[in-house]
Parts: structure tokens; C-alpha cells; sequence
């Protein structure tokens, strides 16, 4: 039976591929293009911390973060399993002392409110794993984060915290970015006026690889939480940037994730390529992006708890694969990483889904079912699975007519991914699936998936642009259009903004 044949089952959950436009010969020419392409040993060199990061000459290792074994892994001839281990008592020791509320506020009150202030893979990790675990949570902290310098944002989250009882959260890697650190300093003046003291040690904690900076900001070494260069920030929820879960789920909870993630990890570096899940589900994206020309792949879960998947995969896959250079620096005659996007299933449904049955193109869709939620209400729970058992089945079946206004081609590809429940071992190990995935497909692109280079120019060109806003004549350098745009804003701004 082909649904059958192609399908995989890795820790809890079960991989349906049968609904794509595959034989046996596909998969088996597929593995013979990822055999050519040395995964096998590329995925060992991954876990081993080559340095296959080869623009910043360094390895990516995320996978030390959830090593549960006794296994060193050396980093420069250090073993650097000790210094993750030590991070992950000191966020145990941390969390108790908020839990038991010996963190106290300036003002002598427990904390009530946690703001993680971070931006990319500093932000959506905290985002999706809290929103994703709340039925597991065991306190009542509340928790905001504030990501975007759109001050209607910080605004927001302000006002619905109370000052004595929050802490802040500074998550960044570099402690340089932008909008993380001008969000730092409106944070402090704001806490410094409401509070009327300076001394605001307990309501900041930093995690960031770049001590020193943290410490000229005022938090003090104790309340650093260190990363190293060879985490990645799209990899980075496994480490301290993990915080928010750990203090919503407590370290039990936050050590069960990083095990959901590590099974997944040696499930992806012992089984063999064709029943490995990571693999499969790459080899599929790959045939369609690299023989049909996709460009776009919907990640559609049928659950509320994974509404931020789309956002933090999509960080993970394209800031990862969008690239068009080979790792020795040719151009890259092939498509690379697809633009990923999605929504939850059934609102799709009454949204985008006549596009995906009936447009002109195809789009494969990872469809991600729950069988049992936190709150299941009699007939929901069933009606949300049967839904998406239904779109899968039209998308691959189509229907014909003699009306072609109500014809279905069908032939639309799309997999299967269940799993009974969204504990914590299953997000982490649905994360790694996902990491593991965009991996293989960057060892066969032959690109580096571990930098992001894209991100830089827009960066360097604000400071001049920002320039060009205080001054009366902008930049005679710029383009026309910049030009006249910059004149435009200016005219059109607020005369003052507000200081909170
Ligand atoms: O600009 C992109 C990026 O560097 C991401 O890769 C990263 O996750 C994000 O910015 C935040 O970086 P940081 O943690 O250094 O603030």
C-alpha cells in the first residue's frame, strides 16, 4: 500500500508523504543526489562541530545546547559541554528563585510580568515555544515581548505591565541590534522615572554572547546569561534565549523539550536516508523547488498552539537557504530556499485554500495535526482533523467537471505530519525535524546555511538615512527616489514624539 511505502515514523510522530507526485525511483534517485552530495558525512560533521559555518569560520552546534549524553564535544580542543551544562544550572537556579519568589523587584515585590526584548531568532523562539506550551505552564507569570521598533508595540506591552513586578528580558546574541538595544535604553529611562531609582539590577537580565556590552549597559555579570559564537540566533531557543519557557514550564519541562529535540537529533544522525524523516521530507521539498520550479511551501498546522510555527520557520528556512552562492563562491544555477509561509488550517480554509486547490500553480503544503489538544470541545476536536484530512485529500484527488469553473486538477502534493500531542518533547522534537531539514537541503545546494549575509546592507545604509532625518539637506548621494522619499517623511512626521 503506497501510503504504506512512504511513510515514516520517527519518535511520536508519523510522517505521511504518500500524497506526493513520487515513485520509488524518485526517492531513490533523490537519495543518490544527497549520496553525491556526501550527507552522510556532512551530517556527522554537523554534530562533530566542523566548521561548516565557512564565511565566519566557525561550526554551528546547536545540537551541543540539547546533547543529553555524557558525550563531549569540542570546540577548539575545549570541550564545551561543561559551559552549556553550567548556563543550564544557572537558568535552573534562576527560574527557582523567581518561582519561589526570591527575585525580588526594587521595590521589595515579587516578578509577575516577564518582557523578553529581542528581535529574529531572539524573539520567535520565546514567541512560538511559550504560546505553543501555555497549557503546561506551572505559575502565573505573564508574559510580553517586544520585538519591533514600531513604538506602538513597546507601548502596548508597557501598558499592561506594572513596573515593580517586571523583568526584563535583553535576548541578543550580538547586543548590537538596533532595535533591541534602543528598546533597552527607552526600557530603562521608563523604569528609572516610574520606580524613581536607578538601581534597577533585578528588573534586567541579559543573554547575549557579548558580555562585555551587557555589562556597559549596567547588568551585572551575575545576571548574564552567556551564548557562544557557535550558536546561531535562528538556532538559539535550545540556550538561555530559551529563558521564557524554562520560567513558564519550569527546567523540568524546558529539559523534557531539549530531550524531544535530541531523540530527533539521533534519529537524524543513525538512521539511514531513507527512513529518516529530516532527509525525506528535505529530498521532497528539494524535487519540487529543483524539477517543478516551485518557489513557495505552506506550513499549515491544524492547531492554535503552533499559530507562530510559519513565523519561526520562516526565519529558520530562508534567512538559512536564501542564498545564491555555492560554498566556493560560485553562483548557484538552481533555486534555493522557498518562500515559506502559512496559517492555521481552518483559517486558511475561508482565505488562501482556492488558490492551493484551484490556482495555477502548485504549492506543496506541510499540513501539522494534533490528534489531542489542551481544550478539546465535543465536535471541534474532530471536525479540525477531518478538515484537514479533507484539504489533503482534495489538493491529491481533485475533481473533475464539465464546469471547469468547478473542476479540481488534483495532483497537488502535500505531507502529513501527526503527532498525538504537543508536549514538550514533541515541540523540541518538531523544531530539530524542521532545523534538520533545512540542513540537508543546504548540504545539497552546496550552500552555507548557517550565515546571513543578506541581512547586512540594509543595516549599514540606515545610519546615513537616519542622518539625512536630522539634518536639512540629505545626502546628495543618494538615488532620486531615496531622495525624495527622505524629503517626503520629513515633511510628514510627527513634529514630536512622545518620551515614555
Ligand atoms: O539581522 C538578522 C539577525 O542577525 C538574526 O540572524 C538574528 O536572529 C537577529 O538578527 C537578532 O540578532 P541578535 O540576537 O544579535 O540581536
Amino acid at each position: 500500500m503506497r501510503a504504506k511505502r512512504f511513510s515514516l515514523q520517527a519518535g511520536d510522530f508519523l510522517l505521511d508523504y504518500s500524497k506526493n507526485r513520487i515513485t520509488e525511483k524518485t526517492i531513490s534517485l533523490l537519495l543518490d543526489l544527497a549520496k553525491a552530495a556526501n550527507l552522510s558525512q556532512k551530517i556527522d560533521d554537523l554534530f562533530i562541530g566542523k566548521s561548516l559555518n565557512s564565511t565566519e569560520n566557525r561550526p554551528a552546534l546547536h545540537t551541543a545546547l540539547r546533547n543529553r549524553s555524557k558525550q563531549a564535544i569540542y570546540v577548539n580542543q575545549n570541550d564545551i559541554m561543561p559551559e552549556v551544562r553550567s548556563v543550564l544550572q544557572k537558568m535552573q537556579d534562576f527560574v527557582e528563585k523567581i518561582h519561589q519568589q526570591t527575585w525580588l523587584g526594587a521595590t521589595g515585590k515579587p516578578i509577575k510580568h516577564i518582557v523578553n526584548v529581542g528581535i529574529g531568532g531572539s524573539h520567535l523562539g520565546p514567541l512560538l515555544t511559550t504560546s505553543a506550551l501555555s497549557q503546561n505552564a506551572i505559575t502565573d507569570l505573564q508574559f510580553h515581548f517586544v520585538s519591533n521598533i514600531d513604538g506602538t508595540h513597546l507601548n502596548h506591552v508597557l501598558q499592561k505591565i506594572d513596573p515593580e513586578t517586571t523583568l526584563f528580558i535583553i535576548s541578543s546574541k550580538s547586543f548590537t541590534t538596533l532595535e533591541t538595544m534602543t528598546h533597552a535604553k527607552t526600557i530603562r529611562a521608563w523604569l528609572e522615572k516610574k520606580l524613581n531609582q536607578t538601581n534597577l539590577s533585578n528588573h534586567f537580565i541579559a543573554v547575549t554572547s557579548a558580555i562585555e556590552k551587557a555589562n556597559a549597559f549596567g547588568i551585572s555579570a551575575d545576571a548574564i546569561f552567556p551564548l557562544w559564537e557557535w550558536v546561531g540566533g535562528r538556532f538559539s531557543v535550545w540556550s538561555a534565549i530559551g529563558l521564557p519557557l524554562a520560567l513558564m514550564i519550569g527546567m523540568p519541562g524546558f529539559y523534557e523539550f531539549l530531550d524531544g529535540a535530541y531523540e530527533m537529533d539521533q534519529h537524524f544522525r543513525h538512521t539511514d536516508l531513507r527512513s529518516n524523516m529530516p532527509v525525506i521530507l528535505a529530498m521532497l521539498g528539494l524535487w519540487y523547488i529543483n524539477f517543478f520550479q516551485t518557489q513557495s511551501y505552506a506550513i499549515i498546522p491544524y492547531s492554535d498552539q503552533l499559530d507562530f510555527l510559519r513565523l519561526y520557520l520562516q526565519q529558520l528556512d530562508m534567512e538559512s537557504n536564501g542564498k545564491s552562492t555555492t560554498h566556493t563562491g560560485t553562483t548557484t544555477q538552481y533555486h534555493t530556499a522557498p518562500i515559506i509561509w502559512g496559517e492555521q488550517g481552518c483559517n486558511g480554509q475561508h482565505a488562501f485554500y482556492q488558490l492551493l486547490h484551484q490556482g495555477p500553480y502548485f504549492i506543496p503544503v506541510d499540513f501539522i495535526l494534533v490528534a489531542e489538544h489542551p481544550h478539546p470541545l465535543e465536535g471541534h476536536q474532530d471536525i479540525l482533523i477531518a478538515s484537514a484530512l479533507s484539504q489533503a485529500k482534495a489538493l491529491m484527488q481533485g475533481k473533475p467537471s464539465t464546469h471547469l469553473h468547478k473542476a479540481f486538477q488534483g495532483n497537488r502534493p502535500s505531507n502529513i505530519l501527526f503527532m498525538p500531542k504537543l508536549t514538550s518533547r514533541n515541540l523540541g522534537a518538531l523544531l530539530a525535524l524542521y532545523e534538520h531539514k533545512t540542513f540537508v537541503q543546504g548540504v545539497i545546494w552546496d550552500i552555507n546555511s548557517f550565515d546571513q549575509w543578506g541581512v547586512e546592507l540594509g543595516k549599514e545604509l540606515l545610519p546615513q538615512i537616519l542622518l539625512d532625518f536630522q539634518t536639512d539637506n540629505a545626502n546628495p548621494e543618494h538615488d532620486p527616489s531615496t531622495m525624495h522619499l527622505i524629503q517626503h517623511y520629513k515633511k510628514m512626521r510627527n513634529s514630536s514624539c512622545e518620551k515614555l
